[in-house]
């Protein structure tokens, strides 16, 4: 059985939306933890519509496909309808990622908060989905028990 599907390789070998925006109204990054990879997503904003986005990142394979496929699906959404978008639909729209590859797809889910998060800080935007939101917080750190401090 082949490793991965006909959708992520397509998005990995022609992937959408590769390079920079000249005036991005907002810009993130995001390092993984994992595998110290980088991702950066630029989104261009109009009227509260996402209405351009681009990525490039130092990524493996499934990076791209999911970073072309999420910047895909966030095109045409609102920032609110953005913001609701999870690692686990990027991975369902691509049809699965292996078990060992699903934190490539957290770079394309943090990397777009982290953009409408910059995009919100110069705006002075407030939405709730980002409320307490730290643009370096790691996501896998929600999933570790860490013992309270006294
Ligand atoms: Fe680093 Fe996939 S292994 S992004």
């Amino acid at each position: 059985m082949a490793l991965y599907n006909d959708t992520v390789m397509e998005h990995f070998m022609n992937p959408q939306n590769v390079g920079e925006l000249e005036n991005p109204d907002g810009t993130g990054t995001y390092g993984s933890p994992v595998c110290g990879d980088m991702m950066q997503i630029q989104i261009k904003v109009e009227d509260e519509k996402i209405v351009d986005a681009k990525f490039k990142t130092f990524g493996c394979g499934s990076a791209i496909a999911s970073s072309s496929m999420a910047t895909s699906m966030i095109i045409g959404k609102t920032i609110e309808e953005a913001l609701e978008l999870t690692n686990k639909e990027i991975i369902k729209e691509l049809g699965g990622l292996p078990a060992v590859k699903v934190h490539c797809s957290v770079l394309a889910d943090k990397a777009i908060k982290n953009a409408i998060y910059d995009y919100a800080m110069k705006n002075g935007k407030v939405y709730a989905a980002l409320e307490g939101y730290d643009p370096n917080e790691d996501e896998d750190e929600h999933d570790h028990d860490v013992p309270e401090e006294e």
